[in-house]
């Protein structure tokens, strides 16, 4: 077996995903692609106008038709991409607390689900991709060559998130940023369709203990003994 083509990184918020997928794809020289953001895309733009995050009809023609763009970074202040609304930047409005707050419950609706799967499968199909989310090696990218499932515990996560949030001068309390992840770890498990969780055939690693440069070291490790391996020949 060559190299994996499409890398599929799954796992729920904060466990190290997207770190891990970004120096992955720098490495390798791969597209990164966080599908998290066309959720909150879809989220922040239903917070703008108004709509509901109850009203599932609305949130589906809205997830179908938003004009959504995903570009390479556009200002050097560390973002890992700009994120365009109708050609405004809202990179950094997409994390805020109040799209955390409302994303999952946005992203349990099936029609919003397959709106954007369609959009992110067709991005994932062109290769050479490090694709990151939820349902990557279960529902969008089924056939990526190596798939990932990373987790840590909850506290372990939380923490995480609010010193993000504290590093871009957001005010939140460490007990809000805690509650909002578990109950978002709650709809994006639970949830009928496409529910969190790891592909039969993904590789799964437990971040508590770890930090980015050792995880990533050992996802390395793992690419590296896919590429040496030899295909069995039969007879
Ligand atoms: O990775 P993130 O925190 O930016 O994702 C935001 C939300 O979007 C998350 O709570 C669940 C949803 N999501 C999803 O359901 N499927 C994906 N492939 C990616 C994100």
């Amino acid at each position: 077996m060559g190299r994996p083509l499409r890398i599929a990184i799954d796992g729920p918020a904060a466990s190290g995903k997207s770190t891990l997928a970004q120096r992955l794809a720098a490495h390798l020289g791969y597209a990164y692609i966080d599908t998290g953001v066309m959720y909150r895309a879809v989220t922040w733009a239903a917070l703008q106008r108004g709509i509901p995050v109850t009203d599932e009809n609305a949130l589906t023609r809205l997830a179908e038709t938003l004009d959504l763009d995903i570009l390479p970074p556009t200002v050097a202040d560390g973002r890992p991409y700009t994120v365009l609304v109708e050609s405004v930047d809202i990179t950094w409005a997409l994390r805020s607390p109040e799209v955390d707050a409302a994303v999952s419950q946005v992203s349990t609706y099936p029609g919003v689900r397959r709106a954007l799967t369609q959009r992110q499968r067709q991005l994932g199909l062109r290769g050479r991709v490090v694709m990151v989310g939820r349902d990557i090696g279960t529902v969008v990218l089924p056939e990526a060559d190596l798939k990932l499932y990373l987790d840590a515990d909850l506290e372990t996560r939380a923490w995480r998130r609010y010193r993000e949030l504290q590093e871009r001068g957001e005010t939140v309390s460490f007990e809000e940023v805690l509650e909002t992840m578990r109950q978002r770890d709650a709809l994006d498990r639970g949830r009928e369709v496409a529910p969190l969780r790891p592909a039969p055939d993904a590789i799964v690693l437990d971040t508590t203990a770890m930090d980015i440069e050792e995880v990533f070291q050992r996802v390395l490790a793992l690419i590296e003994a896919r590429c040496q391996e030899t295909p069995h020949v039969a007879g």
